[in-house]
C-alpha cells in the first residue's frame, strides 16, 4: 500500500514494491505533516521550544517518569542514558544481542566504558550469568548501568517478559545499579502485551523510545528518565552536538505519532502473523519464526543460497528484505504494508524457492 511518494528509483522497476527492510522506512501521515505546518516553535537550545517541551512532557508522563529529553535518533537517547547513569572505567552489562551492544557499543569508546555482554534466550539475559557479571570482587570493574531492550530486535521482535524485567531489576537495586531500557520498539512490546507502557517501564530507571520507527514520525527519540538524570543528559547532549533549534518542527510530528499511531500497530504484528504462516506453508528448508509483534525472521536453511543471495533475488520479484547473518533473512511489517503486499511478499518467497528448485 503506497499511500506517499516513493524518490526510489526501485519503485520504477516494479509494479509492486513491497518494502519489509524495516519499520523505520515509514513515512510521516498527512496529520503529522499538518502538526509540523501549525507546530509553535521556539530555539529549543536557547530558552526552549514549546512544541519540544510537549512531546517531552506527554512522553515522561505515558511512561511515568519525571521528565524527557528529545534527541535526534534512539542511538543517542541510549548513548545519553549510558553517559548520565555511569562513571568513566565502569561496566554497562547488556543482553549479548541487544542493538545497544552488536550496533551502538563504539559509544564505549568515547565514554570510557567497558560494555560486558550476557547470553540468554529470546533477547532476555539469563540471571544466573547477570548476577555472576554485576557480582563485586576485589579485581572486578564496577558495574555502572544494566540494560535490557524490549521488544528485541535480533531477538525477531520478542517481548520481554515483565517478570523477568522485575527480576533484573529487583538484582540490579540490591546491587545498587540503574536500569536502562532500550525501547526503541517499547510501543510494540506494550501493544503485543496489551499494557500501557508504564506497566513495562516500572521496571527501569530510563527508557528511550523511538518515534521513527512503526511509530511513523520522520525523526527523533525521547529519553525518559528522573529529573537530575535527565538534567545529565541534557549536559551531554549538547557536548555530542544534539541540541537543536527550531526543532518543534519535527517534535510536533513526533507528538502527532505517539497519539495516533500506538494503536495501530496490533495491526503490523497481525501482518506479520500472516506473513509467516504464509511462508510456513510453503515449506521446509524455509522456515519463519511465529513472531510476538512485527518482526519476521526467516531461517533459509539448506537453500543452496546464502542470505545475501536470497535478498537479491527477492529484490527481482519487487520484496525488499535484509539479510541477518548467512542463513536468515529479517521482515519487518509497518503502516505501508497491507494483507495485498504479505501474498505479494510469499509469491516472491515461493518464486525464488521453486527456481531454486528447478535450477
Ligand atoms: C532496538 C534498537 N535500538 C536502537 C536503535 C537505533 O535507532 P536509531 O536508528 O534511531 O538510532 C535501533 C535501530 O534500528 C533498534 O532496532
Amino acid at each position: 500500500m503506497q499511500d506517499f511518494t516513493v524518490f526510489d528509483s526501485r519503485q520504477a522497476r516494479h509494479a509492486r514494491l513491497t518494502d519489509l527492510r524495516s519499520d523505520t522506512v515509514t513515512r510521516p501521515t498527512p496529520g503529522m505533516y499538518q502538526r509540523m505546518q501549525d507546530a509553535p516553535i521556539g530555539d529549543d537550545g536557547l530558552d526552549g521550544d514549546p512544541s519540544v517541551r510537549a512531546l517531552e512532557e506527554a512522553v515522561a508522563a505515558m511512561l511515568g517518569k519525571e521528565a524527557g529529553l528529545y534527541v535526534p535518533t534512539c542511538t543517542m537517547a541510549n548513548l545519553l542514558a549510558v553517559l548520565a547513569h555511569t562513571q568513566r572505567h565502569q561496566q554497562v552489562v547488556l543482553e549479548a544481542n541487544a542493538h545497544m551492544f552488536t550496533t551502538e557499543r563504539g559509544g564505549s569508546l568515547l565514554a570510557g566504558l567497558a560494555y560486558t555482554p550476557v547470553e540468554g534466550e529470546s533477547g532476555a539475559m539469563d540471571l544466573t550469568r547477570l548476577e555472576t557479571a554485576i557480582r563485586p570482587g576485589a579485581y572486578r570493574i564496577p558495574v555502572g548501568l544494566i540494560a535490557m531492550e524490549t521488544s528485541h530486535n535480533s531477538a525477531g521482535g520478542a517481548v520481554l517478559p515483565l517478570a523477568h524485567m522485575q527480576d533484573v531489576n529487583a538484582l540490579a537495586q540490591k546491587a545498587g545499579v540503574p536500569v536502562h531500557v532500550d525501547g526503541a520498539r517499547l510501543m510494540n512490546a506494550a501493544a503485543a502485551l496489551s499494557v500501557p507502557a508504564s506497566e513495562i517501564t516500572q521496571h527501569t530507571d530510563s527508557v528511550s523510545l523511538c518515534l521513527s520507527k512503526g511509530l511513523s514520525a520522520p525523526m527523533g527519540a525521547v529519553l525518559a528518565a528522573s529529573r537530575s538524570t535527565i538534567g545529565l543528559a541534557r549536559g551531554y547532549r549538547k557536548v555530542l552536538g544534539g541540541t537543536q533549534r527550531q526543532t518543534g518542527i519535527v517534535a510536533a510530528a513526533g507528538l502527532e505519532a505517539l497519539q495516533t499511531m500506538c494503536a495501530r500497530l496490533v495491526d503490523d504484528h497481525a501482518k506479520a502473523r500472516l506473513l509467516s504462516e504464509r511462508l510456513n506453508a510453503i515449506g521446509a528448508p524455509l522456515q519463519a519464526s511465529r513472531p510476538q509483534t512485527n518482526i519476521v525472521q526467516v531461517q533459509i536453511g539448506d537453500t543452496g543460497m546464502t542470505s545475501h543471495q536470497w535478498v537479491d533475488a527477492l529484490e527481482t520479484h519487487g520484496v525488499l528484505t535484509r539479510p541477518w547473518g548467512e542463513r536468515m533473512l529479517r521482515c519487518v511489517t509497518h503502516r505501508h504494508i497491507d494483507d495485498a503486499d504479505i501474498e505479494h511478499a510469499a509469491a516472491a518467497f515461493a518464486r525464488v524457492f521453486e527456481q531454486r528448485v528447478s535450477a
